[in-house]
This record gives C-alpha cells, structure tokens and sequence, in this order.
C-alpha cells in the first residue's frame, strides 16, 4: 500500500491553507491541478472554436479517458459508466427507468439523504410502488442491518435502494452482503455512493450492485457537476431512458421510424455538456488513483478513530456513529448536549475557522474526515467543541 505524505498533498489544496475544511463530504476542496485542468480546457476551447474537429475529438477523448481512470478507480468497464452531472443524476437515470408495476416494493431506509427518499415518494405517486422504510439506527450493526432486511422481504420486493455510506451518521453499510441476500430472491440493488470514490477502496465486482451512482465533487475533490453512474452491463436493456437525446437512437428518419439504441450506455447521454470541468474530474480521478484509494481509506479511518476517542472524552458529547468495525467510515457524527447542532457549527466557522455541518436526521454535527485532514486540525476541532459545551 502506498504512503501519502500529507504535507506535500496539503500543498497541492490551497483551502486547507486557509481554514480547517471537514466538510468533504458534502463538497471537498480541489487541488490546484483540477482547477488548472478545468481552465485550460475551456480556454483550448475557447481560442481554438469550441466545435471544430480536433476540439471535439479532444472533448470525447477527455469522457473515454474519465471512464476508463474511474473504472480503474472501482474495477468496472468503462461501458458501463455514464458521466453524470452527481449522485442524484444517476439514480434519477436508473429509477424513473425501470418497469415498475403497481404494488412493487422497494426496501430502503430511514437514514437516507433525500436524495434516496424522495425519488422513491415520487414513484409510490407516479407508480403505485409502495416503500418499505427500515428502522435502522446511526449505529446499527451490520448483523443487525441485514437480519431487518431478511425479514423485510416480500414476493413483491424488486429493488433494495440504500446509500453505501449513510450520510447522516457515517454508517458503511454490508453492501456486499445486501447484495447477496437480494440476489438470492431476484431483486435489484442500487447504491447512492454520494459517499463513496476517494473516501472508501470500491470493487464494483466484488460489491455486485447493479447500479451505483458516484458524485466527482465530494471525496474525489473534483469540480461541481461532474459524477458517474455505473450500471452493470447486463442491466443496461433493463433501463429505458427517461429523457432523450440524439443518443437514443442508432439511426432514425424523418418520418418517425427509428432503431432504439438499446444496450449502450451512451443512450442516456442526453445533448451538450461542459469537456472543462469534465477535464477537471478526469484530473480528479488521476489524483484519487495516484494517492490509492486503500492509502486514502485507512487515513480517513484513522483519523475519523482519533476523532472519535477524543470526542467521547469531552463531558456532554455524544458520538452517534459507529465507533468501530466494518461499520466505521470518514465520517463522524456527534451531539453536545443542550445544543443545536447549528449553534455549533456555525460557533467552530466565526470564531475559529473549523467548519463543520450539522445534520437534520438524526440531529446532530458531522465531520468529514479526508485524507489531507490532520490530527492537528482534530485538535482545534475538538477544542471548540469543548468550548462550545461550557
Ligand atoms: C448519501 C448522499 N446521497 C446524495 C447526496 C447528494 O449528492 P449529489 O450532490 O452528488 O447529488 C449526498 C450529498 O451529501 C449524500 O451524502
């Protein structure tokens, strides 16, 4: 496994010069050679017309070459990823897609980010599909997780819908073995990875999903806008696209007739998009494989340990995430008591430039723990935090 020397990738991240940034799971900060990447191909574009031959040959080299550093990143074809605008994109490609019928069940639980919810509401509107919520808490166990599963199961259930990395809490869900348990009864399982590429090491072979949706502007530290949906290359024909493009089709007249483009995954490609910052998230993806995902990983969970012993320390602070196992991530979630969690962080950004977030469900403070973060800055955190209790 590789080393990182954190000093060195600091560097290369002005913000974290700046401030003390934990918030890398909602938006990570980008090293310099992202931002460099996004601005030298739009002013290639710019100067050497933006629709001539080599600009848009450069442009499709630049989404192959994004496709194939992330399929390295998490062991897949690059056939089967779509580049998408985040996480929320790709689910919204797969779940309006597939051919519900009134009365399916799609299992999911009560710590999902809306982003899982919601699409799932919209379709017990629109589909008659009917939601199966399990009651998980922020520390639940994997046994635990997978022993409500079993038992949620019906004849009716197509898909298993769950983050593989609970936003709220930090929760790393067994998908592996949800996987497994799904498989054995016919149904689907998609991912929200929102969590996922540059804070955990993926294998979409090992995991076996059948769709994952991964954002480039979180743990990868790429630009907004830029993510990837993986759909494994036998689902690709199980998913109708929703909205149309010039892609849909392999050839098609003027009189309506036409030959749907069925099991590529270009097909969901719907019209024009951004080679700037798409170059930034391929720049992105090259630093994350450079860096090594196992390297970045077991940081992250050193750290997020670290954090979590000296939180418990403090007098009136409740860790709410898992403390340790398979369960534990990057990310660490905890209450102060008598305190609103947006009392606090907004106490830990004015007055000591930590900046943190608060959580809606279940209430309370996360911290992201990325790579380039720093037993240091755990101090200053956890000094706040203790200023803030008294
Ligand atoms: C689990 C989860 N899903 C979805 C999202 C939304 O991500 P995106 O902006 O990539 O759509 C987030 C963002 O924090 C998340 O944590």
């Amino acid at each position: 496994m590789m080393t990182l020397d954190v000093e060195a990738l600091r560097k290369q991240i002005p913000a974290t010069e700046k401030m003390t940034y934990f918030n890398t799971g909602w938006d990570g900060p980008s090293p310099i050679s992202v931002v460099k990447a996004v601005q030298e191909r739009f002013e290639y574009e710019s100067y050497n017309g933006p629709s001539t031959p080599e600009v848009l040959e450069s442009g499709a080299a630049i989404e192959q070459q994004s496709k194939e550093a992330l399929g390295k990143l998490i062991n897949a074809s690059p056939e089967e990823i779509l580049l998408t605008e985040n996480t929320t994109d790709g689910l919204n490609v797969v779940l309006p897609g597939l051919d519900w019928r009134p009365g399916d069940e799609i299992i999911s639980c009560n710590l999902e980010h809306p982003s899982v919810l919601l699409p799932c509401y919209n379709l017990t509107k629109v589909a008659g599909v009917k939601l199966n919520i399990l009651q998980l808490s922020s520390n639940s166990t994997h046994d635990e997780i997978l022993s409500k599963l079993e038992a949620a199961f019906t004849p009716k259930t197509r898909m298993v819908f769950l983050s593989h990395i609970e936003f709220s809490c930090g929760l790393r869900m067994p998908a592996k073995q949800i996987v497994k348990m799904a498989k054995e009864r016919g149904v689907m399982v998609m991912l929200d990875a929102a969590q996922g590429p540059g804070h955990v090491k993926l294998d979409m072979q090992d995991i076996g999903a059948d769709f994952y949706s991964t954002p480039g502007h979180k743990w990868l530290l790429g630009p907004d806008g830029t993510g990837a949906l993986y759909i494994r290359k036998d689902m690709i024909p199980k998913v109708r696209p929703v909205r149309v493009g010039y892609r849909f089709a392999k050839s098609f007249d003027e009189k309506g007739n036409f030959e749907p483009n069925t099991n590529e995954i270009d097909k969901f490609r719907v019209s024009t998009t951004s080679a700037a910052i798409r170059a930034g998230y391929l720049e992105a993806v090259r630093f994350a494989l450079k860096n090594g995902a196992e390297a970045s990983e077991e940081r992250s969970l050193k750290l997020a340990s670290h954090l979590k012993s000296e939180l418990s320390a403090v007098p009136g602070v409740k860790v709410t995430s898992p403390m340790e196992g398979p369960e534990c991530s990057g990310l660490v979630t905890f209450t102060v008591d008598g305190k609103e969690p947006a009392a606090v962080v907004s106490d830990l950004w004015t007055k000591r430039k930590v900046f943190i977030r608060a959580i809606g469900y279940p209430p309370g403070i996360r911290v992201s723990l990325a790579f380039f973060n720093t037993e240091a800055e755990i101090a200053k955190l956890v000094e706040g935090v203790r200023a803030a209790t008294k």
